[in-house]
């Protein structure tokens, strides 16, 4: 069976806006963040692709100033918010770990990797 996790209320996640979560697989611990890019919701595991650390420091800021895409705040890798697919920068090619995310009843909710 899918597990899934509650992240937050739907109003807490406007468009623009991320939300970061912590989930376990096999006992490990991942941080996950979830985004409203321009009305769709998506989730994926906080971690680059071209060297395996948050993408974030640890401020909670995805988004390029534009709104357009997600950016690595250590080295700039940009990041397609709709796929993960990064499109530019050290990585370019890769893609973020993503997850399913849905609202079920007013709640944001992440579907998590299987254990
Ligand atoms: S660690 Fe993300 S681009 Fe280098």
């Amino acid at each position: 069976m899918q597990r899934s996790l509650p992240v937050c209320p739907e109003a807490d996640l406007p468009p623009g806006k991320t939300v970061k979560f912590v989930y376990k697989v096999d006992g490990i611990a991942y941080e996950g963040f979830a985004a409203n890019f321009k009305g769709n919701l998506v989730a994926y595991e906080n971690t680059c692709q071209h060297i395996p650390i948050p993408l974030d420091y640890d401020d909670n800021r995805f988004f390029t100033p534009d709104g357009n895409n997600f950016i690595c705040a250590t080295h700039g890798a940009i990041y397609h918010p709709g796929n993960g697919h990064c499109l530019a920068g050290p990585c370019a090619g890769a893609r973020l770990k993503k997850m399913h995310a849905t609202v079920v009843a007013g709640e944001v909710r992440v579907c998590l990797p299987e254990e």
